[in-house]
C-alpha cells in the first residue's frame, strides 16, 4: 500500500537541456516505488512538459498565496502547474534563508490547503550529533506537525531525515543508527497511532549513493531516500530508483 519513494533534489543545479534530457530519461525508467523530480522553480514547467511518468516537486514555496512577495512562488501557483509535491525546510532553507519551524509549519499548512504533499525535512547538525541532541532536535523540529496536522494529513505528509552532516559530504550514519533514528522519528510523529504509524513515509537522505541505497532502503522504517548529488545523472538516479 506505501510506496517507497526515489526522489531527485537537483537544488541549484541544471540548465533547460539538462531537465529536459532527465526528464525524458525518468519518466521511461520502471519502478513499484514512486518516482520525484524536484529540479531548479526556473525549469518547473520544463520538466513537467516532459513528463510521463514522475511526480514534480517543488523545492521550496511561499506559506502566503498571492501578493506582495517579491521572488517567491505560492503554493496554488504549483497547483496550477500540476506540483504534487513540496519540499519544506529543507536544512539549507534553514540555515541559509533563516526558515524557523514556526514558517516551515505555515508551509505545510499551505500545501495542504492547496493539495500539494509536503516532503518535510528534518535533521541535526555535526555539533547536535556531537553533543548528543539529536532527539532533543528531531522532537521540536517535528513538535508543530505531530500536534497540528490531522490524522488524514499526517498519514499523507512525507518526511525526510536528513542529517546535516551527512548532505554531499559523502559520510553517512551507520546502517544501525538510520534504523534507529527512523523507528524513533516514526514513533515520535505517530504519537501511538497505528494507522499513522503505518502509512507515513520517512525517506532517508544524505550522501545517499548507489552503492549504499540497497542497504538504506532495505531497513524496516526508511521508506526511500531524497538524493541530491547522486541524481544529477540520470545513470546514478536510475540505480537508487532500482534499489528501492
Ligand atoms: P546529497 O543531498 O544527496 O547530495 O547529500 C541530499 C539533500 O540535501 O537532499
Amino acid at each position: 500500500m506505501k510506496k517507497p519513494i526515489a526522489a531527485a533534489n537537483w537544488k541549484m543545479n541544471g540548465r533547460s537541456d539538462e531537465v529536459i534530457a532527465f526528464a525524458k530519461a525518468l519518466s521511461e525508467i520502471t519502478t513499484n516505488g514512486e518516482k520525484i523530480f524536484a529540479p531548479p522553480a526556473a525549469y518547473l514547467t520544463t520538466a513537467q512538459a516532459y513528463n510521463s511518468g514522475f511526480a514534480l516537486a517543488a523545492q521550496t514555496a511561499c506559506e502566503n498565496a498571492d501578493g506582495a512577495f517579491t521572488g517567491e512562488i505560492s503554493m496554488p501557483m504549483l497547483k496550477d502547474i500540476a506540483c504534487q509535491y513540496v519540499i519544506i525546510g529543507h536544512s539549507e532553507r534553514r540555515a541559509i534563508y533563516g526558515e524557523n519551524d514556526k514558517v516551515i509549519f505555515a508551509k505545510i499548512q499551505a500545501a495542504f490547503t492547496n493539495g500539494l504533499t509536503p516532503i518535510l525535512c528534518i535533521g541535526e547538525t555535526d555539533k547536535e550529533n556531537q553533543s548528543g541532541e539529536t532527539e532533543a532536535v528531531l522532537t521540536r523540529q517535528l513538535k508543530l506537525a505531530s500536534e497540528g496536522l490531522s490524522g488524514e494529513q499526517k498519514q499523507k505528509i512525507v518526511i525526510a531525515y536528513e542529517p546535516v552532516w551527512a548532505i554531499g559530504t559523502g559520510r553517512t550514519p551507520s546502517i544501525d543508527d538510520i534504523q534507529a533514528i527512523h523507528q524513533k522519528i516514526r514513533y515520535l510523529f505517530s504519537q501511538n497511532d497505528d494507522t499513522i504509524s503505518a502509512s507515513v513515509r520517512i525517506l532517508y537522505g544524505g550522501s545517499v549513493k548507489p552503492d549504499n541505497a540497497k542497504a538504506i532502503f532495505a531497513l524496516a522504517d526508511v521508506d526511500g531516500g531524497l538524493v541530491g548529488g547522486a541524481s544529477l545523472t540520470i545513470d546514478s538516479f536510475e540505480k537508487i530508483i532500482k534499489a528501492l
